[in-house]
């Protein structure tokens, strides 16, 4: 039998109980952690939100109370009302580890299953478990703090853009496809057959009219709905801290932006953030970190070699080289002891997963060098390539030749993988920057044409706008992303607000005016009708959770997230709907139902 609530009312979460309350009378439910059992004596940990409080029962309690007490397994729920007593082994472990509660009323509300995983923090479980029973998961105290943090991080988002004179608005979640880069999530209209809302990537073209509609500044805890492929940072639906700006440029934005994170991580945090943070445009982050959300927290940057190697003997620098492309290195200072052949095998293997072909290293010790292309250069050039890179014994220096684009990416990857593997990230350190001064464009090699590296609303610099169409790839944008820690957890830019330009700009990507006119006829209208100069950002709410907390995956500060291949664990979604849904909607599935099983 279940007992009733019956009108007690708690009256302390459980991590509240403390020594001022010895004495007192108070009311406690939660779940149960754990139930010691000694004989004459029970003790059971009682966990709630805040943490466990000890709950006593012993031969001079109620006889009915005891063999409740004693009937009690993991995750039952209970209501317990007794008086706060000193501990006789006090447990310095816990906040409540002084107390205890002797009970005198104790209320079974539920009893529970033994759990697929006991529920406490430091168990390794596997992670699909986790999230088939997420709410078990949920339960346990570190998740408890994400979803606190996370909450508390929005809050001071919305208190911050309110004392910015910013508004909360909400823009709508059935709408016109907008043009993120990314697929989109599409629902069928049963009132228009064959006609698709899409989900927004972001309300950014909305956020755009709030300006044109006298607004000035919004701002909206707002999600968003991406069809791409998933990673560790990445979510099919993720929410961003949203946001748009009236009669601003660049610098203005980008003051009131990092102002939140200086406000932020102090009140979250105690952390202090000091500003104007440090800028880095994406050609010098590119060239120095070979990433355009460079992790800066550590050294390891990137040296160009092509100045020595041009028409160097070994064709395989030189050739690089004279296509066009380049070399370059970095020094793993230090490393050597710890950097064998095998080692340097293993990394070879890792930079090829980033389309490098190949990994040339020279490995220094006190009386030897030893290198993959002692065969090829001569001792100049070795010398050369020692000199600029100030190697010493006992470093190694790796080195890459390619096209720009794939050596960047492939010893951007290293150096980070070199500072995980040899711990070279100094701990409870943060790395806050901007990137400024994008590219505009980018070529995108599949189409053969160049596509909006941010989105088309984007600003060209003003120095830049005669470019956009006979040099697209030399055009930069008034475009900035924030970074921390080597993840990009915001970005934004000036958009275009003169028509003349958007038009040159729709122009350069390829959009002949009809297209233009039919995607996005109605925005290219509302600037005719004026248009404030206006510019914004997006936070992405989840990653900046996860970074400021300094977790590595995605999913441990979200309820309820998705799996590698969309799919949620524990609703089993997406699911196959009845055929009379379909029907309504006017949609008929070429996948049979059995198919539909078998790829979930
Ligand atoms: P952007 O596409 O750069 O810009 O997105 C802004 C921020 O959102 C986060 N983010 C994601 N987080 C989790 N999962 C995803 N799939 C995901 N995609 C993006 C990132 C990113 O920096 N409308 C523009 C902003 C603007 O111009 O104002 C936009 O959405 O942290
Ligand atoms: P190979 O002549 O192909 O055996 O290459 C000799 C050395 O150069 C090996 O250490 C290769 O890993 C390295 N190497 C090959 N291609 C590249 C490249 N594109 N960039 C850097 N090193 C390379």
């Amino acid at each position: 039998m279940l007992d009733r609530m019956n009108g007690l009312k708690r009256t302390h979460y459980c991590a509240e109980v403390s020594a001022e309350d010895i004495g007192n009378t108070v009311v406690v439910c939660g779940f149960v952690q754990k139930q010691r059992d000694k004989g004459n004596l029970i003790f059971i940990d009682l966990r709630d939100r805040t943490g466990i409080v000890q709950l006593t029962f012993d031969e001079t309690t109620d006889r009915d109370v005891f063999e409740k007490a004693k009937g009690v397994k993991s995750e039952f729920v209970l209501m317990a009302k007794g008086k706060v007593l000193r501990r006789e082994s006090v447990n310095p472990d816990i906040p409540t580890g002084e107390v205890e509660i002797f009970v005198d009323d104790l209320r079974l509300l539920s009893r529970a299953q033994t759990p697929p995983f006991p529920v406490s923090d430091g168990v390794k479980v596997n992670e699909e478990l986790r999230l088939k029973y997420r709410y078990l998961d949920l339960r346990r105290s570190e998740m408890q703090r994400n979803l606190r943090m996370r909450h508390k991080l929005v809050k001071l988002a919305r208190d911050y853009y309110d004392e910015n004179g910013f508004l909360e608005i909400e823009t709508p979640v059935l709408i016109k496809s907008t043009p993120e880069g990314a697929r989109d999530y599409l629902v069928p209209s049963r009132v228009h057959p064959g006609c698709f809302y899409a989900l927004p990537q972001s309300p950014q073209l909305y956020k755009q009219l709030l300006m044109l509609s006298g607004c000035d500044r919004y701002m909206q805890v707002a999600r968003c709905f991406r069809d791409e492929d998933l990673r560790a940072d990445r979510q099919p639906e993720f929410t961003q801290i949203d946001l748009e700006m009236s009669f601003v440029e660049e610098d203005d934005v980008m003051e009131v932006n990092e102002g939140f994170m200086q406000y932020m991580m102090k009140k979250l945090l105690g952390k202090d953030i000091i500003l104007p943070l440090p800028r880095l445009t994406y050609r010098e982050a590119m060239e120095r970190f070979g990433s355009d959300k460079p992790d800066t927290r550590f050294g390891l940057e990137l040296q160009d070699l092509s100045g020595v190697l041009k028409g160097c003997s070994f064709k395989v620098f030189a050739s690089a080289i004279e296509n066009g492309g380049s070399v370059r290195a970095i020094n793993a200072k230090g490393l050597a002891d710890q950097l064998s052949r095998k080692e340097i095998d293993k990394l070879t293997d890792f930079v090829k997963t980033y389309r490098a072909k190949g990994l040339a290293y020279t490995r220094l010790t006190a009386d030897a060098e030893s290198s993959s292309y002692e065969k090829f250069l001569s001792e100049e050039e070795k010398a050369a390539i020692r000199a600029q890179m100030g190697a010493e014994p006992g470093d190694v220096i790796f080195i890459i030749a390619d096209k720009d684009g794939i050596v960047f990416d492939a010893l951007g990857a290293l150096r980070c993988e070199l500072a995980k593997r040899f711990g070279l990230i100094p701990e409870d350190t943060d790395a806050l920057l901007w990137v400024t001064d994008f590219p505009l464009f980018e070529y995108d090699e599949d189409s053969g044409r160049y596509v909006a590296k941010h989105h088309p609303f984007t600003a060209p610099k003003d120095e830049d706008v005669d470019i956009i169409l006979t040099d697209p790839g030399k055009a930069r944008a008034k475009a900035y992303d924030m970074v921390m820690n080597g993840y990009e957890i915001g970005g934004g830019s000036i958009r275009i607000s003169d028509p003349q330009l958007q038009k040159k700009m729709f122009e350069a990507l390829g959009f002949s005016e009809d297209e233009a006119q039919k995607r996005f006829g109605f925005l290219i209208d509302a600037f005719s009708y004026g248009a404030p100069p206006h510019g914004g950002m997006a936070f992405g709410l989840d990653r900046l959770v996860m970074v400021a907390l300094g977790i590595d995956n995605i999913k441990e500060v979200i309820a309820f997230p998705k799996v590698q291949n969309a799919s949620e664990l524990m609703t089993r979604c997406p699911a196959p709907v009845d055929e009379e849904q379909l029907a309504e909607l006017s949609i008929c599935c070429t996948v049979e139902a059995e198919e539909t099983e078998e790829s979930r």
